[in-house]
């Protein structure tokens, strides 16, 4: 049971795999035509076309930005600044385009401090990372607070990573948002809620003016005809989507509740995973492994001493989880 990597735990939508059942030879042999998927986010997310660009996941776009916005060493080393511990790809997307990451440590419960991240950006901060809702923690930012920060590290490109708002239902995306805050790029993933991380498909999402710089780095046909055919109808398919969020819910409610009846330390979480503090996080994991549950160590990062995160997925895996965790820990004491 994969719950390490916050994927859709029952896969993707049953009308996807008809729809990539009935592609025929010449999907495969044509170069994608992205017209009809690009009409589908942009009218699902509310925002005109060229709004939208879709990229080879979400990993894809953090890649894009960390290049438009480190391209110009004329005053030294650009710098990406975010949060620590945050999503690994902002620091190695950053490094391997030639910038340098400075972060700043969130607090002990995984609290942004928008002042910290004002007082770290220098002349040569190029672009600020970060996560909402924040992985690993799944900690939930005010959209008031980003909104302000955003202003505040202008010109340097604001990235909101909203790889997890499906789960909190909290955006940034919306016209006049990105009217009155021209440095925004809002990046999102049909990896997570939709169950496409297989077909890697994600959007990164500007004004126009904003998004032509990152959309020069992206290869002009990076997402393939299988997921450009799928992503119109995940989307579509609006019962799925709902039901899986439902089922992420209860998932997380119901870790949460096992972690406390345990005396285990768990953060609210606004996205489809939960972080638990364990005594011992290797050998947890290595004892779920043991049993067939995959969780994620991530007792190495900053300030998550002896953390595993688990996903939320459907409720029938989330209650064979606990079922282990519990199995686990009591053999362990
Ligand atoms: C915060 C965050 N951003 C981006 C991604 C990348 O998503 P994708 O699968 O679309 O590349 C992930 C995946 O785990 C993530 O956790």
């Amino acid at each position: 049971m994969r719950l390490h990597l916050n994927e859709n735990t029952a896969g993707c939508s049953p009308a996807v795999m008809d729809t990539l059942r009935g592609l025929g030879r010449t999907a495969a042999a044509f170069y994608p035509d992205y017209e009809t998927a690009l009409q589908a986010v942009a009218g699902h997310l509310g925002v005109p076309v060229d709004y939208v660009a879709l990229t080879n996941g979400l990993d894809e776009g953090i890649l894009a930005a960390a290049a438009a916005a480190c391209r110009d060493h004329s005053n030294g080393v650009p710098e990406a600044l975010g949060v620590s511990p945050a999503f690994d790809e902002y620091e190695i997307c950053t490094t391997a385009v030639g910038g340098r990451m400075v972060t700043v440590a969130l607090d002990d419960d995984f609290d942004l401090s928008a002042d910290k991240i004002r007082a770290a950006v220098t002349p040569r901060t190029r672009i600020v990372f970060l996560a909402n809702p924040h992985n690993p923690s799944g900690r939930a930012i005010p959209l008031a607070t980003l909104r302000a920060l955003a202003k505040d590290v202008a010109p340097a490109i604001f990235f909101a990573d909203e790889a997890y708002a499906d789960f909190s239902g909290d955006t940034l995306i919306d016209v006049d948002t990105f009217a009155a805050l021209p440095n925004l790029v809002v990046g999102r993933t049909f990896s997570k809620a939709y169950g496409l991380a297989g077909l890697r498909i994600g959007v990164i999402v500007a004004a126009p003016e904003t998004l032509a710089p990152l959309r020069r780095v992206v290869p002009p046909f990076s997402v393939n005809a299988w997921a450009v055919a799928a992503l119109p109808v995940a989307i579509a398919d609006r019962g799925y989507r709902q039901w899986y969020l439902e089922q992420a819910a209860e998932s997380r409610a119901l870790l949460t509740g096992a972690c406390e009846r345990l005396g285990l330390r768990t953060w609210p979480s606004a996205a489809n995973f939960l972080l638990v503090r364990v005594a011992d996080a290797p050998g947890t994991v290595t004892a779920l492994a043991a049993r067939g549950v995959i969780v994620r160590d991530r007792s190495g990062d900053p300030g998550c001493g002896q953390c595993i995160r688990i996903t939320a997925g459907i409720v029938e895996d989330t209650r064979r989880a606990i079922s282990a965790l519990e199995e686990v820990l009591c053999a362990a004491r």
